[in-house]
C-alpha cells in the first residue's frame, strides 16, 4: 500500500490524504472540488487551495487524521472485527498503517466518504433471513476472546460500523438500517431499553430515524434504527461533534453550550437545531444517559439544507465512570438543575418561555422511563454493582418483572439449553458458559 489515498464523494474526487514522516495524514482539495465541492468539515478544512496539517494532538487522538476521516473508521466493535478478520488470512494488523486500514473501509465506510485505491472487502448489507439470536451469541463469543465459525459472515454484515457495541449494517428492500446487540455487560433488556427510550425520545418531540424491536427468543429484542446518513439508497456526509472539534471522545472535552455554539456556526444558527439539542440535553439529563459523548451528536451536510444536525441517536441509559454527564450542563456534570438547562438555552438565544415549558413537557414525558430508571438509581445509591443487584432482586424475589433485568449471560445460557443441537453444538465450541447444560 502507498502512502496515499484519494477521497471520492458520489465519485467526485474530493482531494487526497498523504502520509508525513510523523505518521500525520495531510489533506489537499483537489481543484475540481474546490471549484464545486462544498468543506467536508467547516472547522478544520476551509475550501482553500493548501496541503492541511492536522495537529499534533491528532496523532494521539484520531491516529493522525482529521476527525472527518476518522469518522470514517470503525470503532472498537468493527475494528475488532477487522483485526480478527485480518488475522484468519494470515495478515499481520501490526504492520498496517491507518491509510491502510481506510484502505480497507474503501466504499463502505458510515456517511459518504469513500477511500481509493480500495483494499478488498467482503462488506456485504443485502443478506436475509438472519438469525439474529445466533449472530448476537457469536457476538458475545468474539467480545470473550473465543473462536467463532461465524466472524466472516458478522465481519460482511459490520462493516466500519462505529461505536462500542457489536452491530450488523444491513439493507432491507433498498432501506438501510444499524441493528445493535448488546455487548457482554449489558443486561439483555437493552435493546428494548433503546427502543423504550426512543419512543419516548420521539413524544419528547426529538427528531431520530425509524426505529423498531427485533424479537428475539433469548432477550427482549434487538434494537434496530434507519440510517440518516443514507437516504433513498444514496450516501449522505456526516460529521461527528467529535470530528467537527477534532476532539477526543473519550474524555470530557465540551459543555452543551459548545455545541449550542458550533450549531451557531456551522448551521448559520439554524433555531430548529438548537431547539433539538436543547430538548436532547434536557432528555439525556433527565433519563440517566451519561454517556453524551461528542461521537453520540452528528451533523448532516445536503445542497439542498446545507449543514444541520443529524436525527438524536445513542439516546438510552448509560453510565460513566466518573459518574457525571460526559458533556456538561452550564460547567456541571451532576446535580444539573432546570436553571442549569435554562442558561445553556437562553444564551443561546432560545426563548426563556420555550425553555421552561421543554423541560416541563420532557419531564412529563420521560415519567414513562421511570421502571428502567428506579431499579438502577436504586442500585446507585447503595453503591452496589449492576450485576450484584440483579443477584440480589433474584435471591429475594422482589418484584416479577425485575427478572427483565437479568444479564444477557445468563438468559442466553437458559436459551441454549432449549435450542437445537447444531446450534448447541456451534455455541458449546465457542464458549462453553453458554452452553446451558
Ligand atoms: N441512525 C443512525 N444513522 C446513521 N449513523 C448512526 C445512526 N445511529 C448511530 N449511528 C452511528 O453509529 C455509531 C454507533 O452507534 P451508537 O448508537 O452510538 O452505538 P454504541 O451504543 O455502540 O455507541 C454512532 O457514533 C454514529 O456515528
Ligand atoms: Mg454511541
Amino acid at each position: 500500500m502507498g502512502k496515499s489515498l484519494n477521497v471520492f464523494f458520489h465519485d467526485k474526487h474530493v482531494g487526497t490524504l498523504a502520509e508525513m514522516p510523523d505518521k500525520r495524514i495531510a489533506f489537499q482539495y483537489s481543484k475540481d472540488w474546490l471549484s464545486n465541492g462544498f468543506s467536508i468539515s467547516p472547522l478544520s478544512l476551509p475550501l482553500r487551495d493548501e496541503v492541511f496539517v492536522p495537529p499534533q494532538k491528532s496523532l494521539d487522538i484520531f491516529h493522525g487524521l482529521y476527525g472527518v476521516f476518522s469518522d470514517s473508521l470503525p470503532d472498537s466493535w468493527g475494528e475488532l472485527l477487522l483485526n480478527r478478520y485480518l488475522a484468519s488470512k494470515g495478515i499481520d494488523v501490526s504492520t498496517l498503517s491507518i491509510l491502510d486500514r481506510l484502505a480497507y473501509v474503501g466504499a463502505s465506510g458510515m456517511g459518504a466518504l469513500e477511500y481509493r485505491p480500495a483494499e478488498k472487502s467482503d462488506f456485504d448489507p443485502n443478506k436475509n433471513n438472519l438469525d439474529f439470536d445466533a449472530l448476537s451469541m457469536e457476538c458475545s463469543a468474539i467480545l470473550s476472546s473465543k473462536d467463532s465459525d461465524q466472524l466472516h459472515l458478522l465481519y460482511e454484515l459490520a462493516g466500519p460500523s462505529g461505536g462500542a457495541r457489536p452491530k450488523l449494517l444491513l439493507n432491507e428492500n433498498g432501506t438501510d438500517y444499524i441493528v445493535k446487540f448488546p455487548a457482554n455487560t449489558d443486561p439483555s433488556i437493552s435493546g428494548k431499553r433503546e427502543y423504550d427510550y426512543s419512543i419516548c425520545a420521539k413524544k419528547c418531540g426529538i427528531n431520530m430515524t425509524k426505529t423498531s424491536l427485533i424479537p428475539s427468543k433469548i432477550c427482549k429484542g434487538y434494537f434496530k434504527t434507519e440510517r440518516f446518513d443514507r437516504q433513498k439508497g444514496s450516501k449522505i456526509h456526516s460529521l461527528t461533534m467529535a470530528g467537527l472539534l477534532e476532539t477526543d471522545f473519550r474524555h470530557p472535552t465540551c459543555d452543551y453550550s459548545t455545541y449550542m455554539k458550533a450549531i451557531d456556526i456551522i448551521t448559520k444558527g439554524n433555531k430548529e437545531d438548537k431547539e433539538q439539542m436543547f430538548k436532547i440535553m434536557c432528555f439525556n439529563v433527565m433519563t440517566h444517559n451519561l454517556d453524551d459523548h461528542t461521537k453520540n451528536f452528528s451533523f448532516i451536510y445536503t445542497e439542498k439544507k446545507g449543514w444541520r444536525l443529524a436525527p438524536g441517536y445513542d439516546l438510552t441509559y448509560s453510565t460513566t465512570y466518573y459518574g457525571e454527564q460526559t458533556t456538561s450542563v452550564n460547567g456541571k456534570g451532576k446535580n444539573i438543575t432546570d436553571s442549569d438547562m435554562i442558561s445553556v438555552g437562553t444564551n443561546t438565544g432560545l426563548p426563556k418561555t420555550f425553555c421552561e415549558k421543554t423541560i416541563q413537557d420532557i419531564k412529563k414525558e420521560t415519567a414513562s422511563l421511570k421502571g428502567y430508571l428506579s431499579l438502577q438509581n436504586d442500585a446507585k445509591k447503595r453503591h452496589v454493582s449492576w450485576q450484584e443487584r440483579v443477584k440480589e432482586i433474584e435471591e429475594n424475589g422482589i418484584k416479577e418483572n425485575y427478572n427483565d433485568f437479568k444479564t444477557k449471560d445468563e438468559v442466553s445460557a437458559k436459551y441454549t439449553a432449549t435450542q437445537n443441537a447444531t446450534l448447541n453444538k456451534k455455541i458449546s465450541k465457542s464458549d462453553p458458559n453458554l452452553s446451558g447444560t
